[in-house]
């Protein structure tokens, strides 16, 4: 027998509308109001989202309450242990895990495409040499579309598939040259011998002047960062690349506009403003003060890196990152690093205190990512870069899944009015 579809019933003013309620293949059930402002002359409310699902997805699960994360199904501290970040890249973009041939091609295509176009170099050089690395990111990338005309036509299934293996491919030297334009040093062309994480770390620390050898452990925890922060659903970089591409954007465009709010302190910065603070903080005798600070309602400053949206337990990323961490940081014998110290005592204190407790505040994904990257001689300028590069795969992955929807229609979000009702103009020597 048929299972009847669920229904959920709305009741204003004495009238009755029922609603179809849609079952997800995980996760809870989703109400849906598509018809609800014709049926019945309301909107909802729901700044930030809290509880609204802006999309159909098949490739990111997170439940946050149990600390769950999956792509396509695949659990992340799996996929960090056993995977690599281009096979990620290829699950992510293509459904499932690759085949020994699947992946040679990916490898081979990604690898094919990590030049710039040569007159990008000239456009770097329009920055001043003091501009955060990330926005000569988002001033580059967006540029990509000004280079690369042959992929911006998103109607045409190919142009998007390029499109997706350019910026995929070329985001670890974009990210390179706004780093080497920083600091005043030439930049460094990629190598097509290389993996893609010893790539990056040579186009950021080889100089012409001496050769540079990637050391393998460094390579292996870059990559293992990479694939802790390709994807994470509807998150507000995410989010934004969908309604930047729901007006019909190119995908240059749609990924500068996800790479400008993932550089927030409130999303992709908190590494960045993570590592500071645990500087800031110092010591181990000086974290009751900070954690005080954090609980006070009247003082502005939060622990960065604690807290999620989503996760109201441990992030899993997290999890993983400490233990990178440790052995990072082991294996280049600095292992008494201060700041990891004041970390882990941080963390041990937060999660002790009724305050963190009671608000679910666990460490997130940027808590523990900042020491490693300082470790590898990162300055904390390219934290942020460095989660950009990661997470464009994600972004790309949730537009190429939001453009072949058939349902796609623009993003248009309603608004509750709060300001004054319909008045008449004052002439100017009446005010
Ligand atoms: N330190 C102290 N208190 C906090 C923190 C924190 N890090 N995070 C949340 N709280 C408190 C808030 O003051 C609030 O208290 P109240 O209910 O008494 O007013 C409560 O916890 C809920 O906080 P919200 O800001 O409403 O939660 P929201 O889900 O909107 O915010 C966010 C999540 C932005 C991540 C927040 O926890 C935060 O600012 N954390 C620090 C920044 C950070 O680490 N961001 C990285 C997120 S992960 C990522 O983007 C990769």
């Amino acid at each position: 027998m048929a299972e009847t579809p669920k229904t959920a019933s709305l009741t204003i003013d004495g009238k009755t509308f029922e609603l179809p309620v849609l079952t997800p293949t995980l996760g809870p059930d989703v109400i849906d109001i598509r018809k609800l402002y014709a049926q019945a002359n309301v909107f909802t409310y729901d700044p930030g989202f809290t509880s609204t699902a802006a999309c159909d997805s098949a490739i990111t699960y997170i439940d946050g309450d149990a600390g769950i994360l999956l792509h396509r199904g695949y659990p992340i501290d799996q996929l960090a242990e056993k995977s690599h970040f281009l096979e990620v890249c290829f699950l992510l973009l293509y459904g499932e895990l690759p085949t020994a041939d699947q992946i040679e091609d990916f490898e081979y295509r990604v690898t094919n495409h990590t030049m710039i176009h040569e007159q990008m170099h000239n456009f770097f050089r329009g920055f001043r040499r003091d501009a955060h690395p990330m926005a000569t990111m988002v001033g580059v990338v967006g540029a990509m579309s000004a280079f690369y005309h042959d992929s911006t036509d998103i109607a045409d299934p190919w142009q998007r598939e390029v499109a997706s293996i350019r910026l995929v491919a070329k985001m670890p030297t974009i990210a390179a040259m706004a780093y080497k334009y920083s600091i005043g040093q030439p930049f460094v062309y990629p190598r097509n011998d290389l993996d893609y994480a010893s790539n990056f770390l040579r186009m950021c620390f080889s100089v012409p002047a001496e050769e540079y050898v990637v050391n393998p452990i460094l390579s292996r925890a870059m990559d293992r960062i990479f694939t802790l922060h390709a994807d994470h659903e509807q998150n507000a970089s995410t989010s934004t690349v969908r309604l930047a591409s729901s007006s019909g954007a190119n995908p240059f465009a749609c990924i500068a506009a996800g790479i400008a709010c993932l550089w927030g302190p409130a999303h992709g910065g908190a590494n960045q403003a993570c590592l500071e603070m645990l500087r800031e903080i110092g010591s181990v005798d000086r974290i009751p003060e900070f954690i005080d600070r954090a609980k006070d309602k009247n003082d502005p400053f939060r622990l960065m890196g604690f807290g999620h949206r989503v996760y109201k337990n441990f992030d899993p990323r997290a999890k993983v990152m400490k233990q990178s961490a440790d052995e990072v940081l082991e294996l280049l014998g600095i292992e008494n690093n201060p700041t990891l110290q004041v970390a882990k005592e941080l963390e041990k204190r937060a999660l002790e205190d009724p305050y963190f407790v009671e608000k679910k505040l666990y460490p997130n994904v940027d808590f523990y990512s900042g020491i490693i990257l300082d470790a590898m001689g990162f300055p904390t300028s390219m934290f942020t870069p460095i989660f950009a590069l990661a997470r464009t795969v994600g972004w790309i992955s949730q537009w190429k899944e939001q453009i072949s929807d058939p349902q796609l229609k623009i993003g248009r979000p309603r608004q509750l009015y709060q300001g004054v009702t319909q008045r008449d103009y004052i002439d100017v020597e009446n005010r």
